[in-house]
């Protein structure tokens, strides 16, 4: 039997490199900490506090317009929902009196533009807070902080004395929602718009067409939204409703037509576009499909020329994406007539080709009053440098293209669809630190956008896939480089996560309905508890995993687990703690038992729960890990604070249990396997310790704790 007092001291030298840099924006926190997401440029926190109490009132000095006054009432809303108290209506105050008083010195843009000024400065003392901006658009970002400030202690609500001067680092900050795939109806939009705008988003890019369905009415060619929609589209009517709802948010709102490839719905209505006979019919399986326009045909610009004529009335704002991505070009491999034409122009390849494609959409877009923008497939040679490059397929496209005078805007790494933790969006920065683009070319680096692609949501489950991992992305696009603590970020992330449900999104609370209905009518208790430590496969395993088309169900167990799991967080930070913080071992070592002990109870009720619906039965290999995981662990903790090391055996055949368990199921995956891999090794390497270096100590762990290999994109 050895003494425990090694193996928290050893972990405290080993940890004691992790310390967490300081946000680097520049505030001064003489209050208290802030949850503020986005950081803003400068904040410096004063002592006092403005009570927020139901006298509040809000006046208004210099101009007023209805955005603003629209945009004040949803912010007293918004302060009366939170802190329960019935506030004066409207600009009810005066300016000496007021509360609030806002400043705004002009309109701005009469539509949201990538040009706006959006800053805003905003004092807050004791006995006033003053937000003033040169826009209508700036006032709405101030307010939006002035809301992130309202705090309360035991008896009241307040806003801490602060001087903030913000505006964003990129003028281009977005989310792409793909309602193509799923349909998204203009409720999810709505509420999304909300959420973009609490976190200073402001541009929605509209994938409007995929093969999967054709989703806005044309009223010129209206077989496109009859026949490639299902029915699920959405009328000229409502798209100006979006728009307009947006608007009042400052948000843009960017169409994407995508083609020439990812066209299959645009085929079922007009097959004689296409580079191969057809007939089409609307695509149900996720992937990379074949149809395409055929770029040598005079009608199909012909047609184009009408569609796009359409759809720029309709869209106003200034850009228009055109996708042009992951077209393979094998219908124009086969078609004789597109290989003739080719060599007929000295067109060498399909890049060539869609090029040609692109040149001769820029001039129709051009004439109809839009800027051109495109996936980076069409970043080729001979492409016209007024068309912004939206870079996806990783970082590069967006440098070179700023080097070679092209702007551009990114999404590498903002692919929030692959489910992957908020930490790897975050550390992902258009210019980063080592960026060697000159002032001139970064300038050209418009800002990025956040991915929902939407093979696996549903109007239900949409939310829990953008947020609260959007809000991370909305910061890296808004704040300095400089701000990068990660536990800074999770820890407002978790404050803004809960704020963002106030605009109405569904991303914490929808978990339980998903739940209800899988457990007809039990208690939910234990599934949450399976389901908070799992998350779905990530990249695009999931189809590999689980496959199905779009018209499946979205209502399994894997659409009610969410990514980057806090639980798994937590209890990572938990056991991290056990075996770094040495006074406090105690403290921590009952907290790890306490989670392996809530993990193992749920065991029984779980599969009373599978064993009553069919729906579950697909969790039972999973109940039977979280089992294993629990056992595991506590036999762990048994050994550790017995500062007893236990047979190889034992740690063999634990290893290759956690191996096992290690394999997604049902699409799931367990991420608080390599912590309970730790809790094993620190078990078992106790007798170790008095001989190892603590960097031996680390390599050990980190080498044994790393999960499995993880298999490649499909
Ligand atoms: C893309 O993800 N195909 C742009």
């Amino acid at each position: 039997m050895r003494s425990i007092t090694y193996l928290p001291l050893i972990f405290s030298l080993l940890c004691a490199v992790n310390v967490s840099a300081q946000s680097g924006a520049e505030t001064t926190t003489a209050a208290t900490q802030h949850n503020l997401m986005p950081v803003p440029l400068s904040a410096r926190f004063n002592a006092g506090r403005l009570p927020v109490n139901k006298s509040f009132t809000v006046a208004v000095r210099g101009q007023v317009d209805d955005r603003l006054q629209a945009g004040i009432d949803r912010a007293l809303r918004r302060i009366e929902g939170r802190t329960v108290l019935e506030l004066a209506r409207g600009r009810a105050g005066d300016a000496a009196t007021a509360t609030l008083v806002v400043e705004s010195g002009g309109p701005g843009k009469a539509m949201p533009s990538v040009e706006e000024d959006e800053s805003y400065s905003l004092e807050v003392s004791d006995r006033q807070a003053v937000l003033k901006a040169p826009t209508t658009v700036g006032v709405l970002r101030g307010l939006e902080t002035f809301l992130q400030l309202l705090d309360s202690d035991r008896d009241s609500y307040f806003v801490p004395a602060v001087q903030i001067q913000d505006r964003p680092r990129f003028p281009w900050r977005g989310l792409m929602i793909d309602v193509a795939r799923h349909f998204q109806p203009i409720e999810v939009l709505k509420r999304n718009l909300d959420g973009m705008a609490a976190v200073k988003l402001n541009v929605l890019h509209w994938h409007l067409t995929e093969d999967q369905g054709f989703r806005i009415e044309s009223k010129k060619f209206p077989r496109l939204h009859q026949l490639g929609s299902d029915g699920l589209y959405y009328t000229q009517d409502q798209a100006r409703e979006i728009i307009a709802y947006a608007r009042e948010r400052g948000i843009r709102v960017v169409p994407e037509f995508d083609l020439p490839g990812h066209a299959t719905s645009w085929l079922v209505a007009h097959p004689e576009l296409g580079s191969a006979p057809g007939p089409y019919t609307i695509e149900r399986r996720p992937g990379i499909f074949e149809p395409a326009l055929d770029p040598t045909r005079e009608e199909v610009y012909k047609f184009l020329d009408t569609f796009f004529g359409e759809m720029a009335a309709l869209f106003p704002d200034t850009y228009l994406h055109i996708g042009g991505d992951e077209n393979e070009g094998k219908q124009w491999d086969r078609n004789p007539q597109i290989q003739e034409f080719m060599k007929a122009k000295g067109i060498k390849d399909n890049h060539a080709l869609q090029t040609y494609f692109n040149k001769r959409l820029l001039p129709i877009l051009k004439k109809h009053g839009k800027t051109m923008m495109g996936w980076d497939e069409i970043f080729q040679p001979d492409l016209p440098q007024e068309v912004v490059i939206h870079s996806w397929r990783g970082p590069g496209a967006l440098a070179e293209a700023a080097r070679k005078g092209y702007k551009g805007v990114l999404s590498a790494g903002y692919y929030i669809d692959l489910i992957f933790p908020t930490s790897d969006h975050y550390t992902v920065d258009p210019i980063p630190a080592d960026s060697t683009l000159t002032a001139e070319e970064s300038a050209r680096v418009l800002g990025g956008e956040a991915t929902m692609w939407s093979e696996w949501v549903s109007p239900d489950t949409i939310d829990s896939r953008i947020w609260p991992r959007t809000a991370a992305i909305a910061e890296r696009l808004w704040s300095p480089r400089t701000v990068t603590d990660l536990d800074d970020m999770y820890r407002r992330l978790a404050v803004t996560s809960v704020r963002l449900e106030e605009v109405g999104l569904t991303h914490e609370k929808n978990q339980a309905v998903l739940l209800r209905r899988l457990a007809q009518g039990r208690n939910i208790g234990p599934l949450q508890t399976l389901v908070s430590v799992v998350e779905p496969v990530k990249e695009y395993r999931r189809n590999q995993q689980r496959p199905q088309t779009m018209l499946s169900p979205l209502t399994g167990l894997i659409d009610a687990a969410r990514p980057d799991s806090d639980s798994a967080r937590r209890f990572a930070a938990t056991v991290d703690g056990l075996l770094s913080d040495a006074p406090r071992f105690e403290a921590h070592s009952q907290q790890v038992r306490n989670i392996l002990t809530q993990w193992r109870n749920a065991g029984p009720e779980l599969e009373a729960m599978i064993d009553s619906s069919p729906a579950l039965h697909e969790a039972r290999p999973l109940a039977r890990d979280l089992d294993e995981l629990a056992t595991t662990g506590l036999e762990a903790m048994s050994y550790i604070s017995r500062g007893m090391a236990p047979a190889t055996e034992w740690r063999n055949a634990r290893l290759a249990a956690l191996d096992q368990a290690a394999k997604p199921k049902a699409g799931l995956e367990f991420p608080v396997i390599s912590s309970v891999r730790q809790l094993v090794i620190a078990a078992s390497e106790l007798h170790q310790l008095k001989q190892m270096t603590p960097a031996a100590w680390k390599a050990l762990v980190k080498s044994l704790a790393a999960p499995p290999k993880q298999i490649g994109k499909q």
